[in-house]
Order: structure tokens, then C-alpha cells, then sequence
């Protein structure tokens, strides 16, 4: 259960019967005086609406509360400050609800009723090999879609891959230069980088070779078989690289998620139609554009959004249109949610206003773009290579988990070596996951490969080495955990603490998909780890006695659980031991 919702209910019930029901209640986490508080901030609002004064409101809704206090759980509950209610809860609901919990496969998550959720993330164009950039939307969109998936929700997840444009022009002719040649093509496919920077070269300094891939580009929107052939062998290729970092770092997408830009192109020209039928389409320097009252320029002037470019070729805005149509009429999605680079808001925005005045997508869809910051170095520029290129995603990936298998060797130099290195990777992609997950989405953030990799602080390896921990207490121990069946006996404040902070893992997980911050969960798993930390130092586990040790035995695996879990649902992997 989300002990902030029940609680939330009960100040509903107690605000409603007093006729004051015109705020929600809103009861929020307390941080002081320690986690088990929680307080509720709606009285305050409530107050103001009515113009009553709060503290005098709050003690009327406690003198009609306080006789059910005992049944909701609540130990106490106190006026604070200037109209909070700060409460308490009993250490027999505490353990009464962890049991339940405990005993429960989902941890006490209920779930939602399911609605269909399509996330379009990652989503790279195929003409470059992934950077560092597509690590955001492909690592907190994927968090996402595990957490909607386990919440019960029928979740669609969309590649859409840019494979189609002018910046496939160069490509394909290197590709049928070197076929003519007779150099091997598949051979010099292996390696796509160097292949993109060989192709944009000539491009750069062979006239005759450029005017080659301004004619491919034509060839091929014209559909012409032999380009399309070659085309294709290239876009096989590009996936294979892309889902070969996918399952690098462990991310949830397969090629069967992929839908890409060309899926569209067969339906452009009815999508355009479409739009003209309804009036929307106006010409403006040749090019079909259409203009919506809420999107202005500088001086206040329309801003278009092309829709068809002069020459007749459809610009992203269009596939866009396209795909939108597909997900709202073909696909009926209740929700679609772009986990896109915030620097995209207005192409996004102009996107649902126009699909919505076409009728692509209806009232009760909600389409929404779930933007974020961009990755800076530790000077706070845009992360480059020394020579300004972008940064290779793959080598980024491979440096994370070099990095850690430095450190798993100095740790634990007795490892085998094959243990060394699955735990290397689990720690290495794990750091730079979380490094993701762990901020909030829509602010820059520095990237800085010490901190994501220190076992100290709110990082992947500190949590990761909580769960050993755990592990390390049964396998010491000679435990298995399924053994433990005594019921939960609270007694020590630490131990009460800890248990609270369990008992609020519904409500973490819940608070994400609330606005697609995963760095709730990883706040609440950092404090659920350092609640561990306390309640390990100070209250003895297998030296303790009878029903107290089976007790504290129970808290160290419930919270081995959630920490497990908890890292799951991020897409992040745990070791036994490191
Ligand atoms: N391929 C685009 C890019 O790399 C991102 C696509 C996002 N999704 C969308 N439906 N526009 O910038």
C-alpha cells in the first residue's frame, strides 16, 4: 500500500466531514523529526479558502480525528508550526503492514489499471553511430517503461530511428564506391565509424563524389531497387550497432521495437492531404506550412511549421505527423510520452497542436513530451572528445566498465577473473545508468566518471555494495531467507526506522511515473541504504537472540528485496558479492 495515499485519504475524510474539503489534503513526507513522520500540509490550504485561521482548523479536524486514530495506525498526531499536522504511526500498524509486504512478491505495489502507454525513446538516427547525448533519453526512458510494465500498464516501446533523409546520401554512395571497386563493403561496415568519418571526408573534398551522393539521395526517395538494396544493408548494419549497445547496457529495447522514420513514408503524402482537407495547410515560400495561433516568432509573428518542404520532400515534421497518427488512430494509445532532448519542445509542441486540429489524436490521449537537460563536462561545456566530435556511446560504455574492473581488482583482488569481470561490467554499466537516473531529468548535468563511480554518496556501486552486504549476513550465516517465518518485532528506534523506510517503497516507486523522475526511487534507495547502514551498526543481527534475531534477520532481507527490486526497475543489476 502507498502509505502517503492512505494516510492522504484519511485527511480527505476527516477535511470533508468539516465541510472544508475545497483543497486536497496533501500529506507529504516529513523529513524532520525522522522518516515514520509524515505531516499534512492541505490543512493549510484549506485554511486559506475558507479564511480560517489553520492551527485552529487543524485542532478541529484532530478532535475529530483522534478518536479513529488508533485504528488508522496513527500513535500521535501535533499542530506544528503554522497549521501542519505532523503524525506518527504505531510500531503494531508499522509491523503489521511490513509483514504483509514482506509476504508479498510485488512488496506491497499495487496494480494501476492498465492503460496503454506507448514511450518513444532512444530513438537515434541511423547515420551516425550512438553518442553519449542518446544516453538520457534512452537510459530514463527505459527506467520508465520497466516501472509503468510492472505498475500493470500495456506499455508500447518506440525506436523511432531516424533511417531516411539527405544525410543518407553520402553513405550510400561510399558504400556503392566501394562495391564498384571491388573493395570489400562488408568488411568496412564493421567498423561504422570510421566508415561515417570516410564517407563525410570525400564528401568534404571529392566534388565528383559529392555530386554522386546528392543523386543517391534522389535515387533513392525515388525509390530506385538498387539503392534501396544498399540502403537496407545499411540500416541492418546500423541497428545491429545500436542493439548491440542496448544489450551492453542493458537496456529493455529489441529490434522489434524499432519503427523506424521510412515505416512512414508510404503514408506522407495522405498525411499532408489530410491536414489540407481541414484547412490547415497555408503556402509560404513554396513550402506547405502550417500556422497555429500559439506558436510565435520574435515581434509576435506566426511561426510555421513546415509540413512539406518546396521541393517536395517532407521534413521531420511530417513523419512526425505521420507517426502520430499511427499511435492516436491506428494504435489507439492512451498515452504517448516522447522521452526527447529538451532543445525539441517546440518541434513537439507545434507536433500535438497540429495532429490534434487534424483529429489524429483525440480529447482523452494525452501526448506529452517528457524533455531533458543536456550531459556537460566538468567544465560545464557540452561533453566533446578532445577534438570536438561527439563521444561514442560504445566507448563511453567500455570505459565505465574498464574503470570499474580497476577497482573490483584493487577491492577484491581474490575474485577469479571471470567473476571480476561480470561484476566490472554490473558496476561499471550500473554507474553510468544511475549517473543518469539520479537527476533530476530536465537540468543539465556534469558528467564526471569519480563521482558516478564511488562506492560513497548517491551512486549505483554505494547501493550495489548494500545489497553484498546483506547477502554477506546470510551466506555467513548459513541462512536461507525463505526460512524466516516469525512475524516482525519492532522495538529499537533504528529498527522502526528502517521498517518505515520499507514500508514506503510503494509510494516511491508510484512517485516516479507521477512526472518520470526516476531520481525518486534513487533518492529513496540511497536513504533506504543508509537507513540499513544505522540500523546494522547499531542494532546486532546474528549475535542477537530468538524472536529479535529472526526480526532484524527479516529487516536485512526485506531490505536486500527492495534494494534489489528497486535497482531492477531502473534497469540496473545487483551482484552477491564484490
Ligand atoms: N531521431 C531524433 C533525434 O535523434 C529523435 C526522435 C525523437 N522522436 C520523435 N518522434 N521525434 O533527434
Amino acid at each position: 500500500m502507498n502509505l502517503k495515499k492512505y494516510l492522504d485519504r484519511e485527511f480527505e475524510s476527516g477535511l470533508r466531514s468539516l465541510g472544508a474539503l475545497d483543497a486536497p489534503a496533501v500529506v507529504k513526507q516529513a523529513s524532520k523529526p525522522a522518516f515514520g513522520h509524515y505531516q499534512a500540509n492541505g490543512v493549510m490550504g484549506a485554511a486559506k479558502k475558507r479564511k480560517s485561521n489553520p492551527r485552529e482548523l487543524a485542532q478541529l479536524l484532530l478532535d475529530l480525528m483522534e478518536g479513529s486514530k488508533e485504528l488508522t495506525g496513527v500513535a500521535e498526531y501535533e499542530i506544528a508550526g503554522p497549521g501542519f499536522i505532523n503524525i506518527t504511526l504505531t510500531p503494531a500498524f508499522i509491523q503489521t503492514e511490513l509483514n504483509k509486504n514482506a509476504k508479498d512478491p510485488r512488496l506491497g505495489i499495487p496494480l494501476e489499471t492498465a492503460r496503454k502507454i506507448l514511450i518513444d525513446y532512444s530513438s537515434p538516427n541511423l547515420a551516425k553511430e550512438m553518442h553519449i547525448g542518446h544516453l538520457r533519453s534512452t537510459a530514463i526512458g527505459d527506467a520508465n517503461v520497466r516501472i509503468l510494465e510492472f505498475l500493470g500498464h500495456e506499455v508500447i516501446r518506440a525506436n523511432h530511428v531516424g533511417d531516411w533523409g539527405a544525410q543518407f546520401g553520402s553513405l550510400l554512395a561510399y558504400m556503392d564506391k566501394l562495391e564498384q571497386t571491388g573493395e570489400a563493403l562488408a568488411t568496412e561496415l564493421k567498423d561504422l565509424e570510421v566508415f561515417y568519418q570516410k564517407a563525410s571526408e570525400l564528401f568534404k573534398t571529392d566534388e565528383e563524389f559529392a555530386a554522386r551522393a546528392r543523386q543517391f539521395v534522389v535515387l533513392l526517395q525515388s525509390g530506385d531497387a538498387k539503392c534501396l538494396d544498399l540502403w537496407e544493408r545499411f540500416i541492418k548494419e546500423s541497428i545491429r550497432h545500436c542493439q548491440a549497445i542496448y544489450d551492453l547496457l542493458d537496456i529493455s529495447l529489441t529490434p522489434d521495437d524499432v519503427r523506424a522514420e521510412s515505416a512512414y513514408n508510404d503514408v506522407l503524402a495522405s498525411t499532408i492531404e489530410k491536414l489540407e482537407a481541414k484547412g490547415l495547410v497555408e503556402i509560404s515560400d513554396g513550402a506547405k506550412c502550417v500556422f497555429m495561433d500559439e506558436f510565435t516568432g520574435k515581434d509576435d509573428k506566426p511561426l510555421p511549421a513546415i509540413v512539406q518542404k518546396s521541393d517536395g520532400g517532407y521534413p521531420y515534421m511530417a513523419t512526425d505527423l505521420a507517426a502520430a497518427e499511427y499511435r492516436g488512430h491506428n494504435l489507439r494509445v492512451d498515452e504517448a510520452l516522447y522521452f526527447v532532448d529538451g532543445r525539441q519542445s517546440l518541434h513537439l509542441s507545434q507536433l500535438y497542436a497540429i495532429a490534434s486540429a487534424a483529429g489524429f489524436i483525440q480529447e482523452n490521449q494525452v501526448f506529452s513530451h517528457i524533455p531533458f537537460g543536456t550531459i556537460l563536462n566538468k567544465e560545464g561545456k557540452p561533453f566533446k572528445t578532445r577534438d570536438g566530435g561527439a563521444v561514442k556511446l560504445a566507448d563511453v560504455a567500455e570505459e565505465a566498465i574498464e574503470r570499474a574492473l580497476k577497482l573490483v581488482s584493487d577491492k577484491n583482488p581474490e575474485l577469479t577473473k571471470d567473476e571480476r569481470n561480470h561484476i566490472a561490467k554490473v558496476i561499471g554499466i550500473g554507474a553510468l545508468k544511475y549517473a543518469e537516473l539520479s537527476k533530476n531529468r530536465t537540468t543539465d548535468y556534469i558528467f564526471d566518471w569519480d563521482t558516478m563511480l564511488s562506492f560513497e554518496g548517491n551512486t549505483a556501486p554505494y547501493l550495489q555494495y548494500a545489497y553484498t552486504r546483506i547477502m554477506s549476513i546470510f551466506r555467513r550465516a548459513g541462512l536461507n531467507s525463505a526460512d524466516l517465518t516469525a512475524p516482525f518485532n519492532l522495538t529499537e528506534p533504528a529498527e522502526i526506522a528502517l521498517a518505515t523506510r520499507l514500508l514506503q517503497y510503494p509510494e516511491a516507486v508510484e512517485s516516479v511515473v507521477e512526472d518520470y523522475q526516476a531520481n525518486v526511487l534513487c533518492n529513496y534507495l540511497f536513504d533506504l541504504s543508509q537507513h540499513f547502514m544505522t540500523f546494522y551498526e547499531s542494532c546486532p543481527v546474528l549475535k542477537a537472540e530468538g524472536d529479535t534475531r529472526n526480526s532484524r534477520l527479516r529487516l536485512c532481507d526485506l531490505s536486500g528485496k527492495t534494494l534489489k527490486h528497486g535497482l531492477g526497475l531502473l534497469g540496473i543489476q545487483t551482484v552477491e558479492q564484490m
